[in-house]
C-alpha cells in the first residue's frame, strides 16, 4: 500500500466512500483522488478552497468540526466531497449535495448541488465536471428524481456542458444583518 493510501484508510468520513462513482473515480488524474470530507479536511486547506467562491470567515477548527458533526448526525441528507492532490495532500476541488425528502412525487426527494469550488491553479482540468457526476451519481443513487443547483450566468456554460439546463428563477430574501453576522453576498 501507498505512503498516501496509508495515511488515508484511516480518515473518519461523513459518508461511506462506497457511495462515489468508480467511474468518476477512474476518469481522474492518478496523482488525484475523490473521497467524502473528512474531519481532518480543515488542515487540507478546506476554507481556502472554498474561498473561490465567496467570502469565507474563517470559524477555527473547534467550529469547524462542530459543523462538521452535526451534518453527519443528520443522516443521509449531506454529501460534501473533495478532490485531494495526493502528493501534497490538499483539497483541490470540492462540491457537496443534500438530500431532500419531500411529501409530493410519492415522497420523493431532490437533490441540492451546493458550494462548488476549484482551486484556481487547478480550474479547467475537468475536475468541477468530475465533482458533479459524482454528486449527480449520489443524488440519483439516493432515489432523487432531480438534482438542482443555482449558479452566476457565467457558470451556465459550464453546468450545461455537465448535462443541466436552465429552468425557472432563482428567488432570495436575505434576513437582516445582525451584529456579528456574515455579510450578504
Ligand atoms: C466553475 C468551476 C467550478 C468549473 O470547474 P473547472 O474544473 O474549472 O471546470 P471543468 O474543467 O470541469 O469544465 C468542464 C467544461 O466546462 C467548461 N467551462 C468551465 N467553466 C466555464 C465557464 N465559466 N464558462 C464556459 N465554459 C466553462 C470547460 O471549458 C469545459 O468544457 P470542455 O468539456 O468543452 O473542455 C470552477 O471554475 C470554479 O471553481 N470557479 C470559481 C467558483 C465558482 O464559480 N463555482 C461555481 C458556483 S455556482
Amino acid at each position: 500500500m501507498s505512503l498516501y493510501a496509508l495515511s488515508n484508510s484511516s480518515l473518519d468520513l461523513l459518508f461511506s466512500v462506497d457511495l462515489i462513482s468508480s467511474e468518476v473515480k477512474a476518469q481522474l488524474h492518478p496523482d488525484l483522488h475523490i473521497r467524502p470530507l473528512a474531519s481532518t479536511d480543515y488542515r487540507r486547506g478546506h476554507l481556502d478552497v472554498l474561498s473561490v467562491l465567496t467570502v469565507v470567515t474563517d470559524p477555527g477548527e473547534a467550529a469547524w468540526a462542530a459543523q462538521f458533526n452535526a451534518m453527519r448526525s443528520a443522516a443521509s441528507t449531506y454529501y460534501p466531497v473533495v478532490i485531494i492532490d495526493k502528493s501534497s495532500d490538499r483539497i483541490v476541488g470540492m462540491g457537496s449535495v443534500f438530500i431532500e425528502r419531500k411529501f409530493l412525487r410519492g415522497l420523493g426527494s431532490v437533490g441540492h448541488i451546493e458550494d462548488i469550488a476549484v482551486d484556481k491553479n487547478q480550474q479547467g482540468k475537468k475536475l468541477g465536471l468530475r465533482i458533479i457526476q459524482a454528486l449527480t451519481c449520489i443524488s440519483e443513487n439516493s432515489g432523487c428524481y432531480k438534482t438542482i443547483l443555482n449558479c452566476s450566468d457565467s457558470n451556465i456554460p459550464f453546468y450545461q456542458k455537465c448535462g443541466f439546463q436552465q429552468k425557472e428563477n432563482e428567488m432570495a430574501k436575505y434576513a437582516p444583518e445582525r451584529p456579528n453576522s456574515p455579510p450578504h453576498l
